[in-house]
């Protein structure tokens, strides 16, 4: 049977542990420290730690979402928390505090991270020569952030569906835009991205690489090509029909 145990319990004991070692020397202590520590320009870790006498006998890490222990008694312990699904998912409410405080702090001070912004096309099965594209821009903070489609330099209007500004599980989010259309030869297709972090709006422009995309104009080509032949041909036959 696992045992009712959860964070105070280990208090608890320690604090057990502090009152009698305090009764016979002087100086012990023990604290409890929870940290929100940027790990990277682009990551966060929470972490929850339990010292005693400064050192580190138990800690919680959100990267891992689990309880380490570092002396005997405190890996039994730590393992026994591992099971406890409460204290679990109070230290991912805690984590997910750790990401609002973020934003909160974020907030007083100018701090901007501009996205990296990726133009990629979408397969769809069925829908004739209908394309979709997505432009896609990741890690920016803060959450404020406009795309726009253009076509040949003009803005898009119909056919676009956008996701909301995502959660990227840290302090940093992501934005997708969907723009459907149909290919034709000779046109410009831009996502045009407007973010505090930009002293003007940046423009990508979408490089049809792929071979479908590719097959897709030549078929239209083609078909265009076919269908003048066929005018002049039609055309050429009623010069000569008529007297
Ligand atoms: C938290 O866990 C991650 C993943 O294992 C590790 O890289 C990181 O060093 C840990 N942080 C601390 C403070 O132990
Ligand atoms: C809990 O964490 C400890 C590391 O301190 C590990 O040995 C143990 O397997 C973990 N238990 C669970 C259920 O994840």
């Amino acid at each position: 049977t696992i045992r009712p145990l959860n964070l105070y319990f280990v208090l608890e004991l320690l604090l057990g542990v502090f009152i009698q070692t305090a009764l016979r020397h002087s100086a012990f202590y023990c604290h409890d420290v929870k940290k929100c520590q940027f790990t990277s320009s682009h990551d966060l870790v929470y972490l929850e730690q339990i010292y005693f006498n400064k050192v580190l006998m138990l800690q919680y890490n959100s990267t891992l979402e689990k309880f380490e222990g570092y002396t005997k008694k405190m890996m039994e312990i730590a393992d026994d928390l591992n099971k406890s699904k409460r204290t679990l998912d109070y230290e991912k409410k805690c984590a997910e505090q750790c990401q609002i405080y973020v934003d909160f702090t974020l907030d007083f001070l100018p701090h901007l991270v501009e996205p990296s912004v990726r133009i990629t096309p979408v397969e769809r099965q069925g829908n004739g020569h209908q394309m979709l594209l997505v432009c896609s821009a990741y890690d920016f903070y803060p959450k404020q952030i406009k795309l726009t489609w253009l076509r040949n330099g003009e803005k898009v209007v119909n056919d676009v569906t956008s996701t909301e500004e995502l959660s990227n599980r840290n302090w940093l989010y992501q934005i997708h835009s969907y723009l459907e259309y149909t290919p034709s030869p000779g046109e410009e297709l831009t996502c045009m991205v407007e973010h505090a972090s930009l002293k003007e709006p940046k423009y990508y422009n979408w490089e049809p690489t792929s071979g479908a995309e590719r097959n897709k104009i030549a078929v239209g080509t083609s078909v265009l090509l076919f269908g003048f032949l066929i005018f002049v041909a039609g055309l050429l036959f009623y010069k000569r029909k008529s007297p």
